[in-house]
């Protein structure tokens, strides 16, 4: 039996005894999987270098584990539920069992069509059922997926492919979006046209069945090979440290990167996090709103659930199609136990009006989740009082890409919640706050820069093709520790209460961005100087991007605007698009010639009260040209 912690006492004891014997505590945790080969040793690391190995020698198959072990015990018991874009088009179910067949047709059209072990697949699709299915047989045979967000542009696109070095692109003709098909077989064509060298091969799920070009070089058709295969493929062994998957996620500074999670110890931690926090029973449906493009999608609504042999929904659509009571609507019709979703979203429908949950019986939530930016005060009240009643605990969930799974979570009717705290971290995390220097404020009532200090299963391996980024990036800023680039205070009975980022990454609508990134897009304008880009407290989106530009010809009209616009959908997709573009004729700067973004950040956030000294600037004069046409 896995570790499930039910009361107060057992969080504290088994938060006490992940810490003083970390190894013994895994121990038991792994041995609650299916091993082809047991594993030797629990944890070799040293974050210096950083070398991480969890569950050593050991040999497994997390699809098996998701999969192929629940047959038996509930092999026709829901495994997916996919409720579409449109309410009046079918909902599609797939039992364990069927799952299992779908998975291995999959596995054994992968392999038919020249992909093995290790070669990397490149998925770019909506949330169609085929996504998960496509990605658990990559898993199965040991090739490594990495999931692109549909809303990326070819551009975006191609980079990861190429990075990755990809041999495959798995996509679908179109995206059902509300009201909208939005082309996804064109975006991968145009990004065959720049870049994407290695693939030699792109399979067509026909999701809608509207026109697209057909290259009878490179396309395969989804339908037509899964139609040849035979429904038995048997789960490679992996050793627990082989590449499970691959995914890009933007830092502060350059492109974005390839964040590399490993076999073993993501599936242990994955499914252990997901039980704990969710507190999942037989029966239960659960319903996570994220995309399988980005990490959540990953953890929360494939592996994890599916590990735990949950019933785990996947939504097509958005929160306001055909209206804003379109979350409701499924939690009434599906009976939704766990819901998991993003402040964005509940910020968004939260603005729509308060009719719009109530027309809908709620009663079966029995635990809210958030997660992927802080929640605000206002928005933790509406999800407790107008969705969870008052009776569904929330659950702030803060981890990142990079740790594969939630890390500080309240535990729902186990621990307190408190509006805006992230509270505790789960037992196996050992989350500090250090100051600027890197000493660990062990006291409460603190506020500090926010480490962890010993390894857990799922955390980063690497990123992808560049060691010594990872090592940079994570683990040099303080020794010995892994950095997570978020400040966060610590309260008077310790919870934890995650600020936001201290490094040049803005968090828009939950998306991770580098300002970096989005001003080497609006610097591909022919017209652009220089430009520079920060966050700026949204209402709905949480930050919104604020964009300083300087122009060659003077030009400050809102035609350049759209252009430059246009520039940031092409190289990045339209999540990146700024909010606002200020014309200025100078950016302030440091005598070495770096941009004082502290100063740009508090004139687009307008707390110009206090902005520091500046006569110690390059050029002081800018700050008051910046301020007098500042858009706010
Ligand atoms: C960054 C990671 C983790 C899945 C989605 C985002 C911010 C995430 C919370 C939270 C405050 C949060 C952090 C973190 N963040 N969850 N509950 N409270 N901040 O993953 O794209 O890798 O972004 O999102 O700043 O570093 P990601």
């Amino acid at each position: 039996m896995t570790t499930e912690i039910h009361s107060l006492e057992s969080y504290k004891e088994e938060y006490r005894k992940s810490v003083t014997d970390p190894e013994a505590f895994w121990k038991k945790e792994a041995e609650t999987f299916t091993w082809f080969k047991p594993f030797e040793t629990v944890c070799d690391w040293n974050f210096d270098e950083p070398n991480i190995k969890w569950f050593g020698g050991g040999k497994t198959n997390i699809t098996y584990n998701c999969l192929d072990r629940h047959i038996e015990t509930r092999g026709d018991q829901t495994a997916i539920l996919w409720e579409p874009n449109n309410p009046d088009d079918e909902v599609k179910k797939y039992t364990y069992k069927e799952l299992l067949d779908e998975v291995c047709k999959a596995s054994n059209m992968l392999k038919s069509l020249g992909i093995q072990k290790g070669d990397r697949v490149v998925f770019y699709m909506p949330m169609v059922p085929e996504l998960a299915i496509g990605v658990l047989a990559c898993a199965r045979i040991g090739a490594v997926h990495s999931v692109v967000f549909a809303g990326f542009s070819a551009q975006a696109l191609a980079d990861r492919v190429d990075d990755a070095q990809a041999k495959m692109i798995i996509c679908s003709d179109y995206n059902n979006r509300g009201k909208k098909s939005i082309p996804v077989k064109q975006v991968v064509d145009e990004a065959m046209d720049i870049g994407c060298n290695s693939v030699d091969t792109v399979i067509v799920h026909k999701n809608t069945g509207f026109e697209i070009n057909w290259s009878d070089d490179t396309d395969q058709s989804w339908h037509e090979n899964m139609a040849k295969q035979s429904s038995v493929c048997e789960a490679e062994p992996m050793d627990s440290e082989d590449l499970l998957f691959i995914l890009y996620t933007s830092g502060s500074t350059g492109k974005p990167k390839g964040v590399v999670h490993t076999c073993g110890g993501y599936m242990v931690y994955t499914c252990y996090s997901f039980k704990n926090v969710f507190q999942y029973k037989k029966g239960d449906i659960y319903w996570c709103t994220a995309d399988i493009g980005w990490i959540t999608g990953h953890s929360y609504i494939v592996y994890g659930p599916l590990l735990a042999g949950a019933t785990t929904i996947m939504f097509e659509g958005v929160p306001t199609f055909p209206d804003a009571g379109r979350f409701w609507d499924i939690c009434q019709k599906h009976k939704v136990t766990q819901f998991y979703t993003a402040p964005t979203a509940i910020r968004a429908l939260m603005a729509k009006g308060d009719e719009w949950p109530a027309k809908y019986d709620l009663s079966s939530i029995k635990v809210l989740g958030s997660v992927g930016e802080p929640i605000n005060e206002e928005a933790w009240h509406w999800y407790d009082k107008h969705i969870g009643k008052g009776n569904a605990p929330i659950v702030d969930t803060w981890w990142q890409t990079e740790t594969g799974g939630i890390m500080i979570t309240p535990l729902p009717g186990i621990t307190d919640t408190k509006p805006t705290y992230a509270s505790y971290p789960m037992p196996g995390i050992q989350a500090i706050l250090v100051d600027k220097d890197g000493y660990e404020l062990t006291e409460n009532n603190v506020e500090g820069l926010l480490c962890i200090k010993y390894p857990w299963p799922s955390m980063i391996r690497t990123t992808y093709g560049d060691h010594a980024r990872c090592k940079q990036v994570y683990f040099s800023t303080f020794k010995g520790m892994y950095f997570t680039g978020d400040g966060a205070r610590r309260d008077e009975n310790g919870r934890i209460r995650v600020i936001g980022r201290v490094d040049d990454v803005i968090n828009v609508s939950g998306h991770r961005m580098g300002t970096a990134e989005v001003e080497n897009a609006i610097n591909e304008h022919p017209n652009v100087v220089e430009s520079a880009v920060v966050g700026y407290p949204h209402d709905i989106k949480g930050q919104g991007i604020y964009a300083y530009v300087i122009t060659q010809d003077k030009t400050t009209n809102d035609d350049f605007r759209r252009e430059i616009l246009a520039v940031v959908t092409k190289e990045i997709g339209p999540i990146a698009k700024p909010d606002k573009i200020q014309f200025v004729s100078d950016l302030p700067k440091t005598r070495s010639g770096k941009i004082m973004r502290r100063i740009l950040r508090k004139i687009a956030s307008k707390d110009t009260g206090n902005l520091g000294d500046i006569s110690t600037l390059l050029n002081p004069d800018a700050v008051q040209d910046v301020i007098d046409n500042a858009l706010v």
